[in-house]
């Protein structure tokens, strides 16, 4: 998508042909800073501070980690180091798990001599394989939000969102901001409710940072005002992303998703949850088999912020000794999700329905 007129990717390949440049999204919404990544380590290390997050785009990094460390080293030892350092990262999102063993499956076979090439080779393939299935999901989505907007007759259509699916957690486009931006540019009148997203604002800060350089309206809300607008008809569907999709069709996602479904469901709104295949777990069965990461006490305790003098402060916004308890994820159980928006059409939150759809990754650990 555009940054100030300029075509970004969330990652990509610098032109020294062997390094890697991202968006630090640690330091936006308030400066876009570009990262470069020339080690497994730092890679790794990207993923774990969240200069990179959202479980496509951790998945691509990890991907490109793989092929930093065969730029270094391409033995079997390095390889297999690279592969445990970057599964440690971070737990819940299981694109990390998909993408490494993508890597792995293609390189193990292969002479130490020939693996670099084929490492930037698989991990380009990666990511332009995410922002094709991107597309496809806005393609899929669009026609769902098509579907509100006949009914409004021309009405603006108020979509919420949770945490940030968008070009950033991808490679490009988004999972569930791809239907929106593919909306906005064809000219319906769409309008997004951002929740913030505590504690880490990627709401606040990244969704609400890219649907402004893309002219998309849109409102940033504290995260329990979801409700109070869905029982005043403001609210005529949610589309959010997920970090893992379990094979009975629960969903994964950042804090708080499970509250917004309920309220959906109370409510009679369509919740409904895009993703890419490499998003399913058909390994596990049930959504509260997921392991949900739990983060540091920092993030709660404390908050940035940009002063009115231009620097960029933490503050401490809870009294001192109080305990944390920081959950980064919750489950929201298939019953309460419409539909699944993935790149091969809307499919219904089920076993048989995800298997059908995606019979090729069923056998899959
Ligand atoms: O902790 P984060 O910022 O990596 O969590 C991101 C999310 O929960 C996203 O909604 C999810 O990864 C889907 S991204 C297309």
């Amino acid at each position: 998508m555009k940054v100030d007129g300029r075509h970004f990717r969330s990652i990509w390949l610098e032109p020294d042909g062997w390094s890697v440049g991202a968006i630090d999204q640690r330091r936006l919404p308030h400066e876009f800073v570009i990262a470069s990544l020339t080690s497994a380590e730092e890679a790794a290390d990207a993923i774990q501070t969240m200069l990179v997050r959202g479980a496509p785009l951790i998945g691509a990094t990890a991907a490109y980690g793989m092929a930093l460390a065969m730029h270094a080293d391409p033995s079997d030892v390095a390889l297999d180091r690279a592969y445990k350092l970057l599964i440690a990262t971070r737990p819940t999102a299981i694109n990390l798990k998909w993408a490494l063993d993508e890597m792995a499956a293609v390189l193990r076979p292969l002479a130490p001599s020939v693996r670099r090439e084929a490492a930037y080779k698989r991990a380009a393939e990666i990511a332009d394989e995410d922002v094709g299935i991107n597309q496809a999901i806005g393609s899929h989505g669009l026609e769902v939000i098509e579907a509100i907007a006949a009914k409004k007759a021309g009405g603006t259509i108020n979509i919420l969102t949770h945490c940030n699916a968008g070009w950033l957690a991808t490679v490009d486009w988004g999972t569930a901001t791809a239907p929106i931006y593919r909306a906005h540019d064809m000219g319906l009148s769409v309008h997004v409710w951002v929740d913030e997203t505590r504690p880490r604002n990627q709401g606040a800060s990244l969704t609400a940072w890219e649907l402004g350089h893309h002219g998309v309206p849109h409102t940033i809300i504290p995260d329990n005002t979801g409700g109070h607008l869905m029982q005043h008809g403001m609210v005529d569907l949610a589309i959010v992303g997920t970090d893992r999709v379990a094979a009975n069709g629960d969903v994964c996602n950042k804090i708080g998703t499970y509250l917004k479904a309920l309220a959906a469901r109370d409510n009679s709104v369509p919740f409904y949850v895009a993703l890419p295949s490499p998003t399913i777990d058909f390994s596990i069965n049930d959504g509260r088999e997921i392991p949900i990461e739990q983060r540091a006490a920092s993030e709660v305790t404390h908050m940035s912020g940009r002063t009115a003098d231009g620097r960029i402060e933490m503050v401490r916004v809870v009294p001192e000794g109080s305990p944390i308890a920081n959950y980064g994820f919750d489950v929201t159980p298939a019953r309460l999700v419409t539909g699944l928006i993935t790149e091969r059409g809307v499919v219904r939150p089920d076993h048989a329905a995800l298997a059908s759809a995606f019979p090729e990754r069923t056998g899959r650990r």
